[in-house]
């Protein structure tokens, strides 16, 4: 049985594997190109990447409704836990991995900030390092560029989910660069063109990937989906 992956505009993907439903950086309610609501989504893990209100999203709202477990750094997770009242949250922090049921999860460093939305302190950013039963997963949460991806590249990544938008994180060019230090096979770009700040022509990035030889790209619309299925990534009828 294949995976799932659903990208809801900006940071946010929802994994379907067999053995369970995940959310990463769930943000609908004040994400402008949002086209679900956080009340239609249900989930069995909320993975975060690190404390920005673009990130953090709906993802309490979420785990109380439905029990979702957060995955969460320490800060984060325990943010989530003293000030947002969700039940079930699951600290981890970098270099870290652990055995869930839906797969493995590794806390990778990130260059970025971490601020929660009242100003409490969220920790360091981190990416994501998931290994399912369809394969591993990156997704780089928000960063910029770091020669340290050679390393995180070695665990073999079937597909790399990179910002491309720039201004707050890495733009085109540089994740042209992450993808060559990654050596994924496939890439999703991500965090672009949820307002004018980060606006970007993905198709001419895609194009670039393609004529290096890169990975092979896939750009989604909002909604769009992809199946991860032993390692291969196919395009699916959303
Ligand atoms: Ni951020
Ligand atoms: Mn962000």
């Amino acid at each position: 049985m294949a995976t799932t992956i659903i990208w809801h505009g900006h940071s946010t993907f929802e994994i379907v594997t067999p053995r369970g439903r995940l959310l990463i950086d769930p943000y609908f309610t004040d994400n402008p190109v949002a086209k679900r609501t956080a009340a239609e989504m249900s989930a069995d893990a909320i993975l975060l990447t690190h404390g920005h209100g673009d990130h953090v999203g709906d993802a309490a709202e979420i785990a109380r409704r439905t029990g979702a477990l957060v995955i969460a750094n320490f800060e984060v997770s325990h943010w989530m836990e003293q000030t947002q009242k969700v039940r079930h949250v699951h600290a981890m922090h970098i270099g870290g991995q652990h055995a869930f049921p839906f797969g493995t999860v590794r806390l990778t460093i990130a260059h970025h900030g971490s601020m929660l939305p009242d100003g409490s302190n969220g920790g360091n950013p981190c990416g994501l390092l998931l290994t399912l039963d369809d394969g591993i997963v990156y997704h780089a949460g928000d960063t910029g560029l770091f020669l340290d991806m050679q390393l995180i590249g070695e665990a073999g990544i079937d597909l790399a989910i990179l910002p491309i938008g720039d201004n707050y994180t890495m733009g085109p060019r540089d994740s042209l660069q992450a993808i060559e230090f990654l050596a994924p096979k496939h890439v999703v770009p991500c965090h672009y063109n949820t307002w004018d700040i980060i606006r970007q022509d993905a198709h001419g990035w895609a194009q670039k990937v393609s004529d290096e030889g890169l990975a092979t790209p896939h750009v989604l619309e909002v909604g769009g989906r992809l199946l991860l299925d032993v390692g291969a990534v196919r395009a699916a009828d959303s």
